[in-house]
């Protein structure tokens, strides 16, 4: 990644702040943006950045502002003259019953989780088109890719980023550009932080690898999408799930 520079969204903590840090740790220069109320943790995450011998800058950013995303591009721009690489990893859970989900928490799901995406998405590609093409990496879900009891809105949203992440590679292929997804499965980070015991055991009922995955296990996946070295991969949504896809 020596010479390269990107944005990783939600990278204040848990999977957002590995991908940066294993992004930097390879010798690109990493935009660290999340929410304004979360810079104590993107401050952290630039000091780890910067721990692991790398580059990067803070960038705040609300995934839900069309705004935010064009300057997040800018800031790239005005550093690096190119936006190499783009993580869409901010996201957001919420529980319950389809017929008990509350509908402004189904909205507030959809607005971050999937048009965030879809903001982000737009940004980077026209970005991207100007500047010599790029990688983009959506953070979905094993949630993106079947369905998951009492999480009716997060599946949803899940499935629709695995849907963005299809057609930005079919449609921008040609350009130079790669659109791939990692789909974790039960990963030790803020999303499961206040989840009880007994729903993680649950949630994890499907991994064939009887623990939950660590970020940095997600970030690899999410740098190698980065890098040339999936050159000639596009358009794949990738289970780092422990297996949960397979079967059980
Ligand atoms: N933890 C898991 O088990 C797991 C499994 C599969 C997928 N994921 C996905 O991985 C991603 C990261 O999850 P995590 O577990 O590391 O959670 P996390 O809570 O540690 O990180 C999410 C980050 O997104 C930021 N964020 C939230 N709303 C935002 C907004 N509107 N604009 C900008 N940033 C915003 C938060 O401030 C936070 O820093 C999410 O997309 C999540 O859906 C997590």
């Amino acid at each position: 990644m020596k010479g390269k520079a990107g944005l990783v969204t939600g990278a204040a903590s848990g999977i957002g702040r590995a991908c940066a840090v294993a992004l930097a740790a390879e010798g690109a220069h990493v935009v660290i943006a999340d929410l304004a109320s979360a810079q104590d943790g993107a401050r952290e995450t630039l000091r780890l950045v910067e721990e692991a011998g790398g580059s990067g800058a803070l960038q705040v950013c609300d995934v839900t502002r069309p705004e935010d995303h064009d300057a997040l591009c800018a800031a790239v721009l005005a550093h690096h003259g190119a936006l190499d690489f783009a993580c869409n990893n901010a996201g957001i859970g919420g529980h319950g019953l389809l017929a008990d989900t509350d509908v402004a928490l189904f909205d507030r799901i959809i607005a971050v989780n999937l048009r965030g995406t879809f903001l982000g998405m737009r940004s980077q590609i026209r970005a991207m088109l100007g500047h010599g093409g790029g990688a983009i990496v959506n953070t979905a879900s094993n949630a993106g890719l079947r369905g998951v009891r009492e999480i009716g809105a997060y599946v949803a949203s899940k499935h629709g980023i695995v849907g963005l992440t299809k057609n930005g590679a079919l449609e921008y292929g040609d350009a130079g550009i790669r659109v791939n997804a990692v789909c974790p499965g039960v990963i030790e980070a803020g999303l499961t932080e206040d989840v009880s015991q007994e729903r993680k055991q649950e949630l994890m009922a499907p991994h064939a690898i009887k623990r939950l995955g660590l970020p940095t296990e997600v970030a690899a996946a999410a740098l190698w999408l980065c890098s040339d070295d999936s050159s000639f991969v596009t358009g794949v949504a990738l289970p780092v799930d422990a297996g949960s896809i397979a079967g059980w």
